[in-house]
Protein backbone atom coordinates (compact mmCIF):
# COMPACT_ATOMS: atom_id res chain seq x y z
CA UNK A 1 0.00 0.00 0.00
CA UNK A 2 1.40 3.13 -0.94
CA UNK A 3 1.19 6.47 1.82
CA UNK A 4 1.15 9.55 0.63
CA UNK A 5 3.67 11.39 3.05
CA UNK A 6 3.56 15.83 3.38
CA UNK A 7 6.43 18.00 2.37
CA UNK A 8 9.26 18.51 4.84
CA UNK A 9 8.34 20.73 7.61
CA UNK A 10 12.18 21.88 8.22
CA UNK A 11 12.82 21.95 4.99
CA UNK A 12 9.65 23.98 4.09
CA UNK A 13 10.46 26.72 6.76
CA UNK A 14 13.90 26.95 5.57
CA UNK A 15 13.25 27.36 2.31
CA UNK A 16 10.79 30.35 2.87
CA UNK A 17 12.83 32.17 5.27
CA UNK A 18 15.62 31.73 2.37
CA UNK A 19 13.45 33.99 0.22
CA UNK A 20 14.72 36.41 3.06
CA UNK A 21 18.13 36.18 1.08
CA UNK A 22 17.44 36.93 -2.22
CA UNK A 23 15.71 40.09 -3.91
CA UNK A 24 13.26 41.08 -6.58
CA UNK A 25 13.21 37.43 -8.04
CA UNK A 26 10.44 34.91 -7.57
CA UNK A 27 11.03 31.85 -5.67
CA UNK A 28 9.50 28.69 -6.02
CA UNK A 29 8.55 26.54 -3.46
CA UNK A 30 7.10 22.73 -4.54
CA UNK A 31 5.86 19.95 -2.29
CA UNK A 32 5.55 22.25 0.51
CA UNK A 33 4.24 21.53 3.81
CA UNK A 34 0.48 22.99 4.27
CA UNK A 35 0.29 22.35 8.32
CA UNK A 36 -0.22 25.40 10.75
CA UNK A 37 3.62 25.28 11.41
CA UNK A 38 4.71 26.57 8.08
CA UNK A 39 2.15 29.04 8.06
CA UNK A 40 2.69 30.59 10.83
CA UNK A 41 6.28 31.30 8.65
CA UNK A 42 4.17 32.41 5.78
CA UNK A 43 2.17 35.28 7.63
CA UNK A 44 6.06 36.46 9.80
CA UNK A 45 7.41 36.82 6.11
CA UNK A 46 4.00 38.68 5.03
CA UNK A 47 4.85 41.16 8.03
CA UNK A 48 7.96 41.38 6.88
CA UNK A 49 6.99 42.78 3.52
CA UNK A 50 7.56 39.63 1.27
CA UNK A 51 5.10 38.40 -1.13
CA UNK A 52 3.89 35.30 -0.36
CA UNK A 53 1.22 33.31 -3.35
CA UNK A 54 -0.35 29.84 -3.37
CA UNK A 55 -0.58 29.48 -7.30
CA UNK A 56 -1.83 25.78 -8.64
CA UNK A 57 -0.42 24.08 -5.13
CA UNK A 58 3.12 25.63 -5.61
CA UNK A 59 4.02 28.75 -3.00
CA UNK A 60 5.63 31.71 -4.88
CA UNK A 61 7.38 34.17 -2.49
CA UNK A 62 9.00 37.51 -3.44
CA UNK A 63 11.31 39.54 -1.51
CA UNK A 64 11.74 43.19 -2.86
CA UNK A 65 14.93 44.36 -1.03
CA UNK A 66 17.37 41.98 0.74
CA UNK A 67 18.76 44.45 2.63
CA UNK A 68 15.94 44.03 5.40
CA UNK A 69 15.30 47.71 6.48
CA UNK A 70 12.44 48.72 8.40
CA UNK A 71 11.55 52.17 9.93
CA UNK A 72 8.41 50.32 12.00
CA UNK A 73 7.64 47.91 14.55
CA UNK A 74 7.11 44.45 12.89
CA UNK A 75 5.13 41.91 15.31
CA UNK A 76 5.82 38.38 14.52
CA UNK A 77 3.88 35.69 15.73
CA UNK A 78 5.18 31.92 15.43
CA UNK A 79 2.05 30.65 17.27
CA UNK A 80 3.10 26.86 18.00
CA UNK A 81 5.98 26.94 15.67
CA UNK A 82 9.72 27.38 17.51
CA UNK A 83 11.50 27.19 13.90
CA UNK A 84 9.45 30.25 13.03
CA UNK A 85 10.50 32.32 15.81
CA UNK A 86 14.09 30.71 15.97
CA UNK A 87 15.32 30.94 12.62
CA UNK A 88 13.47 34.27 11.81
CA UNK A 89 15.51 35.94 15.09
CA UNK A 90 18.70 34.66 13.74
CA UNK A 91 18.10 36.23 10.29
CA UNK A 92 16.38 40.12 11.62
CA UNK A 93 19.41 39.92 14.43
CA UNK A 94 21.26 41.60 11.35
CA UNK A 95 18.41 43.80 10.08
CA UNK A 96 17.85 47.29 10.80
CA UNK A 97 14.69 47.44 12.79
CA UNK A 98 12.60 46.48 16.09
CA UNK A 99 10.66 42.85 15.97
CA UNK A 100 8.56 42.05 18.51
CA UNK A 101 8.66 37.79 18.67
CA UNK A 102 5.92 36.23 20.45
CA UNK A 103 3.54 32.90 20.26
CA UNK A 104 1.49 30.53 21.86
CA UNK A 105 0.90 29.47 25.43
CA UNK A 106 3.31 26.24 24.52
CA UNK A 107 6.11 28.64 22.71
CA UNK A 108 5.96 31.22 25.78
CA UNK A 109 7.21 27.88 28.02
CA UNK A 110 9.69 26.96 25.72
CA UNK A 111 13.77 28.21 26.24
CA UNK A 112 14.25 31.16 24.16
CA UNK A 113 17.83 32.01 26.14
CA UNK A 114 19.81 29.74 24.22
CA UNK A 115 19.05 31.39 21.00
CA UNK A 116 19.34 35.03 22.54
CA UNK A 117 22.51 34.73 24.01
CA UNK A 118 24.43 34.17 21.01
CA UNK A 119 22.23 36.70 19.42
CA UNK A 120 23.51 39.54 21.76
CA UNK A 121 27.54 38.55 21.74
CA UNK A 122 27.11 38.67 17.69
CA UNK A 123 25.78 42.37 19.04
CA UNK A 124 21.68 42.18 18.45
CA UNK A 125 20.06 43.98 21.43
CA UNK A 126 16.82 41.90 23.11
CA UNK A 127 14.30 42.77 25.57
CA UNK A 128 12.42 40.13 27.18
CA UNK A 129 8.86 42.04 27.66
CA UNK A 130 7.52 39.61 30.43
CA UNK A 131 9.83 36.42 31.83
CA UNK A 132 13.56 36.46 31.69
CA UNK A 133 14.48 33.67 28.56
CA UNK A 134 11.01 33.52 27.03
CA UNK A 135 8.55 35.15 24.64
CA UNK A 136 7.52 37.48 24.49
CA UNK A 137 10.86 39.87 23.14
CA UNK A 138 12.03 42.00 21.27
CA UNK A 139 14.95 41.91 19.14
CA UNK A 140 16.45 45.28 17.60
CA UNK A 141 18.68 43.86 14.81
CA UNK A 142 21.39 46.02 13.60
CA UNK A 143 25.61 45.33 12.82
CA UNK A 144 26.68 42.13 14.04
CA UNK A 145 30.29 40.91 14.40
CA UNK A 146 31.06 36.82 14.08
CA UNK A 147 31.31 34.43 16.49
CA UNK A 148 32.66 31.36 17.78
CA UNK A 149 30.16 29.69 19.38
CA UNK A 150 29.68 26.57 21.09
CA UNK A 151 25.82 25.45 21.96
CA UNK A 152 25.04 23.48 24.53
CA UNK A 153 22.71 21.93 23.79
CA UNK A 154 21.75 19.52 20.43
CA UNK A 155 19.33 21.94 18.66
CA UNK A 156 19.53 22.84 15.17
CA UNK A 157 17.39 25.41 15.28
CA UNK A 158 19.88 27.30 17.12
CA UNK A 159 22.61 26.38 15.38
CA UNK A 160 20.41 27.27 12.17
CA UNK A 161 19.57 31.12 13.80
CA UNK A 162 23.70 31.61 14.55
CA UNK A 163 24.15 30.43 10.63
CA UNK A 164 21.79 33.11 9.20
CA UNK A 165 22.90 35.59 11.70
CA UNK A 166 25.86 35.22 10.33
CA UNK A 167 25.72 35.42 6.86
CA UNK A 168 24.86 39.23 7.80
CA UNK A 169 27.86 39.10 10.05
CA UNK A 170 31.53 40.54 9.94
CA UNK A 171 33.91 37.99 10.41
CA UNK A 172 33.81 34.32 10.46
CA UNK A 173 30.79 32.80 12.61
CA UNK A 174 31.87 28.85 13.47
CA UNK A 175 29.15 27.51 15.16
CA UNK A 176 29.35 23.41 17.06
CA UNK A 177 26.45 21.63 18.40
CA UNK A 178 27.62 18.33 21.21
CA UNK A 179 25.93 15.91 19.06
CA UNK A 180 24.61 15.64 15.13
CA UNK A 181 21.21 17.66 14.84
CA UNK A 182 19.51 18.24 11.38
CA UNK A 183 21.82 19.96 8.75
CA UNK A 184 18.89 20.98 6.73
CA UNK A 185 20.04 24.95 6.93
CA UNK A 186 22.87 24.24 6.03
CA UNK A 187 22.39 21.93 2.79
CA UNK A 188 20.20 24.61 1.48
CA UNK A 189 22.40 27.67 1.60
CA UNK A 190 25.38 25.51 -0.11
CA UNK A 191 23.07 24.13 -2.61
CA UNK A 192 22.21 27.76 -3.25
CA UNK A 193 25.64 29.07 -4.12
CA UNK A 194 26.37 30.04 -0.15
CA UNK A 195 29.68 29.24 1.35
CA UNK A 196 28.90 27.50 4.14
CA UNK A 197 31.93 25.03 5.64
CA UNK A 198 31.42 21.47 7.24
CA UNK A 199 34.38 21.95 9.77
CA UNK A 200 33.33 18.39 11.42
CA UNK A 201 29.83 16.65 11.65
CA UNK A 202 28.91 19.33 14.06
CA UNK A 203 31.04 22.61 13.34
CA UNK A 204 29.77 25.16 10.49
CA UNK A 205 31.61 27.75 9.68
CA UNK A 206 30.01 31.21 7.61
CA UNK A 207 30.69 34.65 6.40
CA UNK A 208 28.97 37.39 5.08
CA UNK A 209 26.98 37.38 2.15
CA UNK A 210 27.66 40.81 -0.07
CA UNK A 211 25.05 39.58 -2.35
CA UNK A 212 21.52 38.38 -2.58
CA UNK A 213 21.15 34.71 -3.19
CA UNK A 214 19.75 34.16 -6.43
CA UNK A 215 16.09 33.36 -7.47
CA UNK A 216 15.57 29.48 -6.53
CA UNK A 217 13.47 26.36 -7.34
CA UNK A 218 12.78 24.25 -4.61
CA UNK A 219 11.11 20.78 -4.47
CA UNK A 220 10.59 19.46 -0.70
CA UNK A 221 10.92 15.88 -0.11
CA UNK A 222 8.60 14.12 2.04
CA UNK A 223 8.37 14.51 6.02
CA UNK A 224 10.02 11.59 7.29
CA UNK A 225 8.79 12.64 11.19
CA UNK A 226 5.19 12.33 9.62
CA UNK A 227 6.28 8.91 7.99
CA UNK A 228 7.77 7.90 11.39
CA UNK A 229 3.84 6.98 12.83
CA UNK A 230 3.37 4.48 9.46
CA UNK A 231 6.64 3.30 9.52
CA UNK A 232 5.62 2.18 13.66
CA UNK A 233 2.36 0.73 12.55
CA UNK A 234 3.59 -1.04 9.51
CA UNK A 235 6.24 -2.37 11.73
CA UNK A 236 3.65 -3.76 14.15
CA UNK A 237 0.99 -4.59 12.56
CA UNK A 238 0.93 -8.33 11.28
CA UNK A 239 1.07 -9.09 7.24
CA UNK A 240 1.74 -4.92 6.56
CA UNK A 241 3.21 -3.35 3.60
CA UNK A 242 3.79 -0.02 3.38
CA UNK A 243 5.99 2.77 1.04
CA UNK A 244 6.45 5.83 0.89
CA UNK A 245 8.21 7.23 -1.33
CA UNK A 246 10.81 10.37 -2.00
CA UNK A 247 11.58 10.51 2.34
CA UNK A 248 14.30 12.95 3.24
CA UNK A 249 16.46 10.67 5.19
CA UNK A 250 19.23 13.44 6.51
CA UNK A 251 21.35 11.78 9.28
CA UNK A 252 20.52 14.28 11.56
CA UNK A 253 16.90 13.05 12.40
CA UNK A 254 17.13 9.10 10.98
CA UNK A 255 16.86 7.92 14.44
CA UNK A 256 13.60 6.26 13.40
CA UNK A 257 15.45 4.10 11.11
CA UNK A 258 18.25 3.31 12.75
CA UNK A 259 15.68 1.99 15.06
CA UNK A 260 13.69 0.16 13.80
CA UNK A 261 16.35 -1.60 11.93
CA UNK A 262 17.93 -2.29 15.52
CA UNK A 263 14.73 -3.87 16.64
CA UNK A 264 14.65 -6.24 13.85
CA UNK A 265 11.77 -4.18 11.76
CA UNK A 266 11.44 -5.11 8.24
CA UNK A 267 12.49 -2.03 6.77
CA UNK A 268 14.35 -1.40 3.15
CA UNK A 269 15.44 1.78 2.24
CA UNK A 270 14.88 2.17 -1.68
CA UNK A 271 16.03 4.31 -4.86
CA UNK A 272 18.76 6.80 -2.51
CA UNK A 273 19.64 9.43 -4.19
CA UNK A 274 20.98 12.74 -3.17
CA UNK A 275 18.66 16.01 -4.32
CA UNK A 276 19.66 19.27 -3.27
CA UNK A 277 22.20 17.72 -1.02
CA UNK A 278 19.50 16.39 0.73
CA UNK A 279 19.57 12.28 0.81
CA UNK A 280 16.30 11.36 0.00
CA UNK A 281 14.65 7.56 -0.47
CA UNK A 282 11.57 5.10 -0.82
CA UNK A 283 11.17 3.64 2.81
CA UNK A 284 9.15 -0.19 2.32
CA UNK A 285 7.78 -1.54 5.85
CA UNK A 286 6.56 -4.72 6.33
CA UNK A 287 4.94 -6.29 9.41
CA UNK A 288 7.19 -8.19 12.09
CA UNK A 289 6.35 -8.53 15.37
CA UNK A 290 9.40 -10.32 16.56
CA UNK A 291 10.80 -6.99 17.70
CA UNK A 292 13.97 -7.20 19.85
CA UNK A 293 14.76 -4.12 22.63
CA UNK A 294 17.27 -1.51 22.39
CA UNK A 295 18.80 1.00 23.71
CA UNK A 296 18.65 5.18 22.82
CA UNK A 297 21.06 7.26 24.74
CA UNK A 298 23.27 10.39 24.27
CA UNK A 299 24.82 10.00 21.14
CA UNK A 300 21.75 10.35 18.99
CA UNK A 301 18.96 11.23 20.94
CA UNK A 302 18.92 14.82 18.87
CA UNK A 303 18.56 12.74 15.51
CA UNK A 304 15.24 11.50 17.22
CA UNK A 305 14.07 14.59 19.19
CA UNK A 306 10.72 14.57 17.20
CA UNK A 307 10.01 10.61 17.07
CA UNK A 308 10.65 9.47 20.77
CA UNK A 309 7.05 9.15 21.36
CA UNK A 310 6.44 7.11 18.75
CA UNK A 311 9.70 5.25 18.82
CA UNK A 312 8.29 4.36 23.05
CA UNK A 313 5.61 2.76 21.62
CA UNK A 314 7.28 0.80 19.42
CA UNK A 315 9.54 -0.25 21.78
CA UNK A 316 6.68 -0.90 24.27
CA UNK A 317 5.98 -4.19 22.12
CA UNK A 318 9.62 -5.26 21.65
CA UNK A 319 10.95 -8.03 23.35
CA UNK A 320 13.28 -7.37 26.30
CA UNK A 321 13.69 -3.61 28.15
CA UNK A 322 14.47 -1.26 26.10
CA UNK A 323 15.83 2.53 26.81
CA UNK A 324 16.21 5.97 26.24
CA UNK A 325 18.38 7.56 28.23
CA UNK A 326 19.82 11.45 28.17
CA UNK A 327 16.82 12.80 27.07
CA UNK A 328 16.06 15.57 28.95
CA UNK A 329 15.56 17.92 25.96
CA UNK A 330 12.33 16.52 25.64
CA UNK A 331 10.61 18.17 28.29
CA UNK A 332 10.96 21.97 26.54
CA UNK A 333 9.38 20.93 23.46
CA UNK A 334 5.79 21.27 22.34
CA UNK A 335 4.67 19.65 25.69
CA UNK A 336 6.65 17.99 28.05
CA UNK A 337 7.58 14.96 26.35
CA UNK A 338 8.82 13.02 28.41
CA UNK A 339 6.46 13.07 30.99
CA UNK A 340 3.82 12.31 28.93
CA UNK A 341 5.22 9.67 26.93
CA UNK A 342 5.80 7.59 30.41
CA UNK A 343 2.22 8.46 31.51
CA UNK A 344 0.44 7.77 28.27
CA UNK A 345 1.88 4.34 27.33
CA UNK A 346 1.40 3.24 31.31
CA UNK A 347 -2.25 3.81 31.68
CA UNK A 348 -2.48 1.77 27.92
CA UNK A 349 -0.92 -0.99 29.67
CA UNK A 350 2.71 -0.39 28.82
CA UNK A 351 5.33 -1.61 31.45
CA UNK A 352 7.25 1.96 31.28
CA UNK A 353 8.53 3.95 33.98
CA UNK A 354 10.59 7.30 33.69
CA UNK A 355 14.21 7.29 35.16
CA UNK A 356 16.59 10.38 36.00
CA UNK A 357 17.58 11.24 32.28
CA UNK A 358 15.14 8.85 30.65
CA UNK A 359 12.98 5.61 30.86
CA UNK A 360 12.92 2.45 30.25
CA UNK A 361 10.27 0.30 28.71
CA UNK A 362 9.59 -3.83 29.27
CA UNK A 363 7.84 -5.25 25.63
CA UNK A 364 4.24 -6.77 26.22
CA UNK A 365 2.34 -8.69 23.27
CA UNK A 366 -0.28 -5.85 23.27
CA UNK A 367 -1.66 -3.01 24.69
CA UNK A 368 -4.93 -3.17 26.62
CA UNK A 369 -5.98 0.60 26.00
CA UNK A 370 -9.06 1.68 26.72
CA UNK A 371 -7.27 4.71 28.48
CA UNK A 372 -7.32 8.45 27.77
CA UNK A 373 -4.10 9.39 25.99
CA UNK A 374 -3.56 12.97 27.18
CA UNK A 375 -1.90 15.29 24.35
CA UNK A 376 -1.17 18.67 26.08
CA UNK A 377 -1.60 20.09 22.64
CA UNK A 378 1.11 17.95 21.21
CA UNK A 379 0.44 17.04 17.40
CA UNK A 380 3.34 14.53 17.92
CA UNK A 381 1.85 13.17 21.30
CA UNK A 382 -1.62 13.23 19.39
CA UNK A 383 -0.43 10.92 16.12
CA UNK A 384 1.46 8.44 18.48
CA UNK A 385 -1.72 8.21 20.74
CA UNK A 386 -3.62 7.43 17.68
CA UNK A 387 -1.15 4.80 16.27
CA UNK A 388 -1.28 3.52 19.91
CA UNK A 389 -5.15 2.87 19.77
CA UNK A 390 -4.91 1.42 16.04
CA UNK A 391 -2.49 -1.74 17.75
CA UNK A 392 -4.23 -1.94 21.19
CA UNK A 393 -6.48 -4.34 21.66
CA UNK A 394 -9.29 -1.27 23.04
CA UNK A 395 -9.54 1.94 21.40
CA UNK A 396 -7.54 4.75 23.24
CA UNK A 397 -8.98 8.42 23.64
CA UNK A 398 -6.90 10.84 22.77
CA UNK A 399 -7.75 13.77 24.41
CA UNK A 400 -7.16 16.19 21.51
CA UNK A 401 -6.94 15.59 18.14
CA UNK A 402 -7.33 19.55 16.29
CA UNK A 403 -3.49 20.12 17.43
CA UNK A 404 -2.51 17.69 14.55
CA UNK A 405 -3.18 20.31 11.95
CA UNK A 406 0.27 21.78 13.39
CA UNK A 407 1.75 19.40 11.37
CA UNK A 408 -0.05 17.04 9.55
CA UNK A 409 -3.47 18.29 8.49
CA UNK A 410 -4.55 14.84 6.66
CA UNK A 411 -2.99 12.13 8.92
CA UNK A 412 -6.29 11.05 10.82
CA UNK A 413 -7.95 10.18 6.83
CA UNK A 414 -4.66 9.16 5.67
CA UNK A 415 -4.69 6.08 8.95
CA UNK A 416 -8.39 5.85 8.61
CA UNK A 417 -7.84 4.70 5.31
CA UNK A 418 -5.46 2.40 6.05
CA UNK A 419 -6.68 0.48 8.84
CA UNK A 420 -10.28 0.16 6.45
CA UNK A 421 -7.99 -1.37 3.72
CA UNK A 422 -6.42 -3.79 6.62
CA UNK A 423 -9.48 -5.02 7.94
C1 LIG B 1 13.67 21.55 14.12
C2 LIG B 1 14.56 21.21 15.09
C3 LIG B 1 14.19 20.48 16.32
C4 LIG B 1 12.83 19.81 16.16
C5 LIG B 1 11.81 20.71 15.54
C6 LIG B 1 12.25 21.14 14.16
C7 LIG B 1 14.15 22.33 12.96
O1 LIG B 1 14.11 21.41 17.38
O2 LIG B 1 12.39 19.34 17.41
O3 LIG B 1 10.56 20.05 15.43
O4 LIG B 1 13.41 22.46 11.97
O5 LIG B 1 15.28 22.81 13.04
P1 LIG B 1 15.40 21.82 18.27
O6 LIG B 1 16.36 22.49 17.41
O7 LIG B 1 14.86 22.74 19.34
O8 LIG B 1 15.89 20.52 18.84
Amino acid sequence: MYIQIPGDKSITHRALILSLFTQGEDNIIEGFNQAKDCLSTIECLKALGLVVKNIDGRLITYNPDWKLNYTQNTNLDGRNSGTTIRLLAGVLAGAAGEFLFTGDDSLRKRPMARLVEPLRLMGAKVKYLDKDGYLPFSLTGGKLTGIKYKINVASAQVQSAIILAGLKASNCTIVSVPSLVRTHTQNMLKANNVIVKNLNYCVTGVKRLNSPVAGFNIKIPGDLSSASYFLVLGALLKNSHFIMENININPGRDLIIDTILKIGGDLKLLNRKIVNLEPVCDLEIRGNRKLTATTIDYKNIATGIDEIPVIALLMSQAMGTSYVKNAQELMYKESNRLDLIVSNLRQAGAEIKSCEDGFWVKGVDYLHGDSIWVTSGDHRMAMTGLIASAMAKHPIKVDNLACIDISYPGFLDELDKIMAKIK
